[in-house]
C-alpha cells in the first residue's frame, strides 16, 4: 500500500468492530439499572466512571484530552495546518432511565475508533480533528437537553437559570455540578462558549432511532434537518382533600386537569394533519400520591415536536390555552406554565451533506437523505458550525428502551462514513 497520506488511499479503511462492540457493552456496565437496560445520569457516580473510561480511550487513540467546566470533554488530533478551525464530532453517553447501550454512546466511541482508523490508515489531518463528549443530552436530572451543546452555542438565560435549578430530589445543579468536579468555585458558565468559526465542521455519527433505514435495508442515513423539539411544563392545584368524604361536585382535583391536559394535547397533535407533529407526556405527578386522597398538586412535563417550527409553535399556543380552560372549568389553579425551551429547528450544511454523500459513495454504500425526528447535541452544534449527521440503521427503530440494539456491520459502516468525512473536511 502507499505510503501516501492523502485521502485517496483511505477507501480501504479497517475497523476493529470487536473491540468497538466490547467498548459499547462496556460502557454500558456504568448502569443504575440491570442489563439490559441502561441508566447513567448527569454527574452521578455511574456518569463520572463512564467519563473516566472516555477520556482513557482518548488518551490510548493519542489524543490530547481537556474538559470545560460544565464537563463536555474534548479529545483533540492536531492538524499540520493547526491554527485552521478544527473540525468537530461527538455525541453524548448519558442514558436516560431504563434506555439502551447505542444512543449517543456510538457517536462518542464510534468518533475515537474513526481517528484509530484514520491514524492506521496513516492519514495526516490538515485542520485538527476533535473528538467531543458532550454532557447530558438528555433531560433527564435537571429537566434541561441537550445542556452541553447548548451552553458551548451560548446561552445567557440557561447560563443564569442554573443558578436555581434543583432535580427532583432537591439537589442544586451546581452542589451536583461539583461532586462530580465540575464547576468549581462558581466558575463562570460563559467560558463553555465556542464562538462561530472555532469547527469548520461538526459530523454527529448516530442510530437512526426510527425504522427507515432497516425497513428499506439502506445502510447509511444522511441528516439534512433536525426536528424543533418543545418541551412545558404545566402544574396545577386544587384543595386535595378524602377520597371518600369529599363528594363529586365538591371537589376540584389537580389529577383530573392533568389528566385532561394530557388528552388535549393529543388533541392539538393530531389537529395539525401532518404525521410530522408529534406529542408525549413523558411525566405526570401527583401529589399527594396516597390512593385515598384527592390529588391537590398535579405536575405535567410535555414534549411536542415538528419539523416545521410554526406548526408545532401552533401546538404549544394551543396547549397553553387548554391549560387555562381546563383550570377554569376545573376550579384548579394553573400555578406553573413554564416553557422549558422552544428549539427552532437546525439545517444541515450543504458542504458537509456532500462530505457524507461522497464518503458513502466511496465506501459503496447506499444512502438515504432524512430528517432526524430525534434531537441530537447536532441541534446546537449547528448555531456554532456547519453541520451533518449520519445516521446507521437500528434494530426496529428502537430507542429509549433496553431493546436498542444496531449490528456491527451497520456500526462499522457508521465509522467508516464518519472517518472518510472528517479526512475529507480536514483538508478542505
Ligand atoms: C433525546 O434523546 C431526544 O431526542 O429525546
Ligand atoms: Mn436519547
Ligand atoms: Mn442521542
Ligand atoms: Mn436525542
Amino acid at each position: 500500500p502507499s505510503s501516501e497520506p492523502n485521502h485517496d488511499s483511505l477507501s480501504s479503511l479497517t475497523l476493529d468492530t470487536q473491540s468497538l462492540q466490547n467498548q459499547i457493552d462496556e460502557l454500558a456496565t456504568f448502569s443504575d439499572s440491570p442489563p439490559p437496560s441502561v441508566t447513567r445520569v448527569l454527574y452521578t457516580d455511574k456518569d463520572v466512571a463512564a467519563r473516566r473510561y472516555i477520556k482513557n480511550l482518548m488518551g490510548l487513540a493519542g489524543l490530547s484530552v481537556r474538559e470545560d467546566t460544565i464537563g463536555n470533554i474534548f479529545g483533540r488530533w492536531d492538524g499540520y495546518e493547526p491554527e485552521l478551525a478544527a473540525v468537530g464530532t461527538g455525541s453524548h453517553i448519558d442514558a436516560i432511565p431504563y434506555s439502551g447501550k447505542y444512543d449517543g454512546v456510538v457517536g462518542v466511541l464510534g468518533a475515537i475508533e474513526a481517528i484509530n482508523v484514520l491514524k492506521k490508515a496513516g492519514f495526516k489531518p490538515k485542520r485538527s480533528l476533535e473528538v467531543i463528549m458532550f454532557t447530558s443530552e438528555e433531560p433527564t436530572r435537571f429537566g434541561i437537553s441537550c445542556l452541553g451543546s447548548r451552553l458551548i452555542a451560548g446561552s445567557d438565560t440557561l447560563e443564569k437559570a442554573l443558578k436555581n435549578t434543583y432535580d427532583s430530589q432537591n439537589v442544586s445543579f451546581s452542589d451536583a455540578a461539583k461532586s462530580a468536579g465540575y464547576v468549581r468555585d462558581n466558575d463562570d458558565l460563559s467560558g463553555v462558549l465556542l464562538k462561530y468559526g472555532t469547527y469548520s465542521g461538526f459530523v454527529e455519527l448516530h442510530i437512526e432511532q426510527g425504522p427507515i433505514l432497516e425497513a428499506e435495508g439502506i445502510p447509511i442515513g444522511i441528516v439534512t434537518a433536525i426536528a424543533a423539539p418543545a418541551s412545558i411544563k404545566v402544574d396545577f392545584e386544587g384543595e386535595g382533600g378524602h377520597a371518600g368524604a369529599a363528594l363529586m361536585p365538591n371537589r376540584n382535583d389537580a389529577g383530573l386537569a392533568a389528566a385532561e391536559l394530557a388528552l388535549a394535547l393529543e388533541r392539538h397533535v393530531l389537529e395539525s394533519g401532518s404525521i410530522d407533529t408529534v406529542g408525549t407526556v413523558g411525566i405526570l405527578d401527583l401529589h399527594p400520591r396516597a390512593v385515598n386522597s384527592i390529588p391537590s398538586k398535579a405536575h405535567v412535563e410535555i414534549d411536542t415536536r415538528d419539523i416545521n417550527e410554526t406548526r408545532r409553535n401552533i401546538v404549544v399556543e394551543k396547549i397553553h390555552q387548554s391549560a387555562v380552560e381546563i383550570a377554569k372549568k376545573r376550579k384548579v389553579r394553573l400555578s406553573g406554565f413554564e416553557i422549558v425551551n422552544q428549539d427552532p429547528p437546525a439545517l444541515a450544511d450543504k458542504k458537509v451533506i456532500e462530505a457524507m454523500e461522497a464518503s458513502s459513495r466511496e465506501l459503496n454504500l447506499d444512502y438515504k437523505l432524512m430528517v432526524s425526528r430525534a434531537y441530537h447535541d447536532s441541534l446546537f452544534m449547528a448555531r456554532v458550525s456547519p453541520m451533518g449527521m449520519i445516521f446507521i440503521p437500528c434494530y426496529k427503530g428502537y430507542s429509549h428502551k433496553p431493546e436498542e440494539y444496531a449490528a456491527p456491520k451497520d456500526l462499522a459502516n457508521g465509522v467508516k462514513v464518519l472517518a472518510l468525512t472528517l479526512a475529507k473536511l480536514s483538508v478542505s
